[in-house]
C-alpha cells in the first residue's frame, strides 16, 4: 500500500467510501482498501482499460479517485485528470503520485508547472501540488526518487 495514500485517507475520510484506482497494477492498493471496508474498483491497461482515453465507471460517483505512478507514462495526461474528474462526486478527493522530471531513475517525468497548468483546466478546489524525495529500498532498487504529489477536491 502506498503509505502516503494511506495517510491521506486517514486524514480526509472518517469512514470507508468508494474509490477508483486509475492504473491499479497488481491491485495491492485496491485489495488493501477493500480489506478496510472500501468499495474499490481498479482499472489498468493490463486489463484492457487504456487511460489515454476517457474512462467512465459504472460504479461512479466515487469519494476518492487515485492514481499512483501512471500519469508520467501517458502522452495525453489531461485525459487521466478528465477521467478522475468525471468519476468523482462533488467534494470527492483526487490523489496522484507520479515521478517528477528531475528524477534520475526514470526516463520521462512531469514538472510542477505542467501539472498546475493542467489542473487549471478543471474546477478543482483545495489543490495541492508538492514535490518530495523518497528512498526506494525495494531489493535491486535502493535509490532516491523525486515524487510529485497532487491532491484536489471536486
Ligand atoms: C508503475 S505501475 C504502478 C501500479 C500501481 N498504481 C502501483 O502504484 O503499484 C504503472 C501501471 O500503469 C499502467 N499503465 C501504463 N500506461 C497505461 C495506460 N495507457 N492505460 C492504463 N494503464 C496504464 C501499467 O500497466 C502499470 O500497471
Amino acid at each position: 500500500m502506498n503509505i502516503y495514500l494511506k495517510k491521506f485517507i486517514e486524514i480526509n475520510f472518517e469512514t470507508p467510501g468508494k474509490a477508483l484506482d486509475l492504473g491499479s497494477g497488481d491491485f495491492s492498493d485496491v485489495n488493501y482498501l477493500k480489506q478496510k471496508g472500501w468499495l474499490c474498483e481498479g482499472v489498468d491497461k493490463n486489463d484492457g482499460v487504456d487511460l489515454e482515453k476517457l474512462y467512465i465507471s459504472n460504479m461512479k460517483p466515487f469519494d476518492l479517485v487515485y492514481s499512483n505512478y501512471v500519469l508520467h507514462f501517458l502522452r495525453n495526461k489531461k485525459q487521466l485528470i478528465s477521467s478522475a474528474y468525471e468519476n468523482l462526486k462533488k467534494r470527492g478527493w483526487l490523489f496522484i503520485h507520479a515521478f517528477e522530471k528531475s528524477d534520475k531513475h526514470i526516463k520521462k517525468g512531469i514538472t510542477k508547472k505542467e501539472v498546475q497548468k493542467m489542473l487549471r483546466q478543471f474546477k478543482f478546489k483545495n489543490v495541492s501540488v508538492r514535490i518530495f524525495d523518497y528512498y526506494d529500498n525495494e531489493p535491486k532498487h535502493n535509490h532516491w526518487h523525486r515524487i510529485i504529489e497532487i491532491s484536489a477536491q471536486k
